[in-house]
This record gives structure tokens, sequence and C-alpha cells, in this order.
């Protein structure tokens, strides 16, 4: 089996990969704010593995506690190899002048942060 953990699942781009990576062959671990309820019943109808963990990546410190959970989920008897695809990311669409401190935190914990800790796990 191969476990593919994916951020950003829930629309967009990451919902689009989510559908096409489904088969007998992957067990995805999908994580966002928000679980998408039709890509969940979807991969239940066709029986594919799928877990969901919704988790804000902004929340930098709790990702050892969501890897934990994730790698909970993973079944070394079975394992083949583990793919991470680091999808989830925010754009501000304002000027940096007009953006707040607490806005540009966000953005780098969403886009570098936490991709550099979760590619860190093991
Ligand atoms: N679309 C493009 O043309 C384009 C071009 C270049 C690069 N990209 C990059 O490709 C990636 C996907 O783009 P997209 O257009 O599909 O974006 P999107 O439609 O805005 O989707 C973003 C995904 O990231 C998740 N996400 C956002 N903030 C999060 C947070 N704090 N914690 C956990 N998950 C979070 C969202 O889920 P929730 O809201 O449920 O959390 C959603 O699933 C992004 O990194 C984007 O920067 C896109």
């Amino acid at each position: 089996m191969k476990y593919i953990i994916l951020t950003g699942a829930s629309r967009g781009i990451g919902e689009a990969l989510c559908r096409k990576l489904l088969s007998n062959h992957h067990h995805l671990l999908c994580v966002s704010r928000k679980k998408n309820d039709s890509l969940i019943a979807f991969a239940h109808s066709e029986q594919y593995k799928m877990d969901y963990f919704e988790f804000d990546l902004n929340n930098v410190h709790e990702i050892d506690e969501l890897m934990r959970n994730i790698f909970g989920r993973i079944d070394s008897s079975n394992m083949e190899s583990i793919y991470l695809i680091n999808n989830a990311g925010i754009v501000f669409n304002r000027l940096i002048e007009e953006t707040d401190p607490a806005s540009i935190i966000q953005l780098l914990n969403i886009n570098l942060v936490s991709p550099m800790i979760l590619t860190g796990k093991r």
C-alpha cells in the first residue's frame, strides 16, 4: 500500500489530486481545515482507503500531534512507501504595506513553516 499525505485536499488542486490518486493501491491521508464531505462519500462508495484530518496548518506547534495521528493510520506491515504532497497554501492580494503582521505570520506559517515541519517528520 502506498500512503499519501495530501494537504489542502478540500478543494481546488488538492481535491482534484485526491480524486486522481484514489485507488485500491493507495491510502489517502488528507488534511485541511474543513473536510470535503462529497470527496469522503465518493471514497467510501468506491471502498477506497482515505482518512481525513481537519487541521489548521497555521497551528504549527500542533503539527507534531497531527503527524502522530496520521502515522497512527499507517500499517507498517503493508506499507510500501509514504508520500507527502504539500499542496495547502494561501495568497494575499493586498499590498505588503496594507497587510497586518498577524496575516504575514499566518501566510508564512501555512506556506513555509508547516511544509518544513511536515517534511521533517518520520
Ligand atoms: N491555482 C493556481 O493557479 C495556482 C498557481 C500556483 C500555485 N498554486 C498553489 O497550489 C496550491 C493549491 O492551489 P488551489 O488553487 O487549489 O488553492 P485553493 O483552492 O485555495 O485551496 C487551498 C487548499 O488549502 C487548504 N488550506 C488553506 N489554508 C489552510 C490551513 N490554514 N490549514 C490547512 N489547510 C489549508 C484549503 O482547505 P481549507 O480552506 O478547508 O483549510 C484548500 O483545501 C496552493 O499552495 C497554491 O498556492 C496554485
